[in-house]
């Protein structure tokens, strides 16, 4: 509250931390930061630093000849052995700077640095990632976590989906995902975000071209193991080279190399030695860059062939040592196949399945929450109906359209077993008057409660049945009306869980009327089915009248082919109106999306499929506030 706070806290549990995956993730040295000011020598795109070639114990004392020159390390000791220095030396990885020599570092030798716990690149993030959710979280927080403690394949739970950063990420990067929300707001806007993004193909170590791109990069010969495109064994990765001042004393290759381009430099050096008249044959270093004045002019050549073979030495020198020197995996950066386009994989949304939730005490007694001696001190202030009623008046009950929301004049008690006040509201000039019905805090109504409630408030000269609840079963969908006596079907919204934190202003969709689906199923000559959504039918609290109001207002529609009566799997989905969340989708892949194909998406009729084996389909309606129904249909 005092000092204004620059960072923010992850926490990071596990159950044991031995046990904790983690995969080290790396940043590049970067250009502008405080290396430039130590790597200052060598060339732009090849900078070194000189660093200590001595040891702080003398363990590995002896005399040192370097260019001509001895050099001893006493009171310290040289980091490596005689034969180890001269091949670090022939490898031209040693300087001599006045009265002593120092190991040259590449900048490249090992390009970057470990991440550490301060991520000082991923705040930005959130400006430039454009948001869908209030509560968004940055995309690259999401990213580093799931990099850094998981591998692909590897399964990501986020119990607080919001808009699906999560999900969308573990997508991206071939983990399976689940995630869970008590709004179904956020869920639609998860599934809107996760279907609609084009997500890019990484080369997998266990596939034909992943090998070849293995071999690629090692300087190997692809692996002729046989492929089954098993993502858990992850992506090919980019390596950097991890050149260490040991890793070149071990490398025996640099001797050998060394030798092979001797035998051209040495004669070479002899002929120069010989033709500008020295007295003694020219050491390597002594070897100038470019003529000197009193050399004769057929030194010219011999200098510029001496050179030639001098870098192409040095060039292969330092290949192998990049070769036989350790490296690091990026696991951040896996080689994409850009040839490829990747949409979201199959994933199914379910919602809360059609079991009545019972509530039990301690004792495993049922709890029958009207009664009044079950309310405790903590329920003592506002029980949950009362709750729900204070809301319900000030808010009322909001359809698709503005104008059709239903408003009461007066909302008072009722005396009911079902039926818990009486809600007066105007038609036209008329005062009518609704049964309300108010449903489970946790679990879901049945159609049966339903029927009863509707019957109650029939023989109570009700005009309507009113019925507000977090969840209805399946079947409930289609019970619509009982004789004289519309039932409205109003979804409470998830926030009224949170009922004292909710400042009862009236705003926000507490209650929404999302009413039955108008679907005609058509059979086809060849038996076939096909499914047509003509609209949601819509109470007109002006006349009294239920009326479809075209498809308009439909989001997007599912089918479950073949329903279980357990868990709908989407196996045909189509989109439409103005908002239909599959543009996204469309516009990024442009021309790859066959016209024809699309159209098919985009489109109140499905495509045909064949009668259920298990005799059932089920229809889910989508609307724009990510409401949904279900209805379903025995064949
Ligand atoms: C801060 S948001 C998560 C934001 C998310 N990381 C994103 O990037 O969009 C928290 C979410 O948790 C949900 N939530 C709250 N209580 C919950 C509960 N008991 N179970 C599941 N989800 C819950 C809220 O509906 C909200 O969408």
């Amino acid at each position: 509250m005092v000092l204004p706070s620059t960072a923010d806290f992850l926490l990071w549990y596990a159950k044991s931390a031995s046990h904790t995956k983690f995969r080290q993730l790396y940043k590049p040295k970067e250009e502008g930061s405080s290396y430039d000011a130590v790597y200052t020598r060598g060339t732009a795109d090849n900078p070194f630093t000189l660093s200590d070639i001595t040891a702080q114990k003398p363990t590995t004392v002896f005399d040192f000849v370097f260019e001509g020159k001895t050099f001893n390390p006493l009171p310290r000791g040289w980091r490596t052995t005689k034969d180890s220095m001269d091949r670090v030396g022939r490898a031209d990885r040693i300087e001599r700077v006045s009265g002593s020599i120092r190991y040259r570092q590449f900048l490249n030798d090992y390009p970057i640095i470990p991440r550490n716990n301060f991520w000082a690149d991923t705040g930005t993030g959130s400006f430039t990632e454009s948001k869908v959710y209030v509560v968004q979280t940055a995309q690259k927080v999401i990213e580093r976590c799931i990099l850094m403690a998981t591998d692909p394949g590897d399964l990501v739970l986020d119990p607080t989906c919001g808009s699906g950063t999560t999900a969308t990420v573990a997508e991206q990067w071939g983990r399976r995902w689940i995630t869970i929300d008590t709004s179904r707001v956020a869920l639609a806007l998860a599934r809107a975000r996760i279907m609609g993004a084009r997500y890019p193909f990484y080369l997998l170590a266990d596939s034909r071209d992943g090998q070849i791109k293995e071999a690629e990069v090692t300087r190997t010969a692809p692996s002729s193991q046989p492929v089954q495109g098993n993502i858990r064994h992850g992506f090919v990765y980019e390596r950097v080279p991890h050149i260490t001042l040991k890793s070149i004393a071990t490398n025996a290759e640099i001797d050998v190399i060394w030798e092979q381009w001797e035998a051209r430099l040495a004669p070479l050096r002899g002929q120069l030695s010989e033709v500008s008249g020295q007295k003694k044959t020219l050491e390597e270093w002594e070897i100038p860059r470019e003529r000197p004045k009193d050399w004769p002019l057929t030194t010219e050549a011999l200098i510029s062939d001496f050179w030639q073979a001098r870098i192409a030495r040095q060039q292969e020198i330092d290949k192998s040592i990049a070769a036989k020197a350790e490296f690091e995996h990026l696991y951040d950066k896996p080689y994409p196949d850009n040839k490829k386009v990747r949409v979201a994989g199959p994933f199914t949304v379910e919602s809360l399945s059609p079991h009545r939730v019972l509530g039990v005490d301690e004792d495993d007694e049922l709890i029958d929450l009207t009664a009044k001696d079950t309310i405790g001190e903590y329920e003592a202030k506002q029980s949950f109906p009362q709750m729900i009623l204070e809301n319900l008046k000030t808010a009322g009950v909001q359809q698709a359209h503005k104008e059709d929301r239903i408003t009461f004049t007066a909302l008072t008690p009722w005396p009911g077993d079902l039926v818990c006040a009486d809600g007066r509201y105007l038609e036209g000039d008329t005062e009518k008057r609704a049964g309300i019905f108010i449903g489970p805090e946790f679990g879901t109504v049945q159609r049966a409660d339903l029927v009863s409630a509707a019957r109650e408030a029939g023989d109570a000269g009700f005009d309507v049945l009113i019925a507000c609840a977090f969840n209805y079963e399946a079947h409930a969908t289609e019970f619509t009306k009982l004789g004289r006596i519309p039932v409205l079907k109003a979804r409470m919204n998830a926030d009224l869980h949170m009922a004292e934190d909710l400042k009862n202003t009236g705003k926000g969709n507490l209650f929404v009327i999302f009413g039955e689906p108008d679907i005609d199923l058509i059979t086809e000559k060849d038996g076939r089915l096909r499914v047509k959504v003509n609209g949601v039918d819509v109470f007109k609290p002006q006349t009294g009248e239920i009326v479809s109001s075209g498809a308009d207002g439909i989001a997007c529609w599912f089918i479950d082919t073949d329903y279980n009566e357990e868990s709908f799997f989407v196996r045909h989905a189509y989109f439409l109106g103005a908002n239909d969340p599959y543009s996204s989708l469309k516009t990024t892949l442009k021309a790859e999306i066959n016209q024809e194909a699309w159209e098919t998406l985009h489109s109140d009729t499905s495509r045909p499929f064949d009668k259920p084996k298990q005799g059932r389909i089920a229809v889910k309606v989508i609307n724009h506030l990510g409401d949904e129904v279900m209805k379903v249909f025995r064949i």
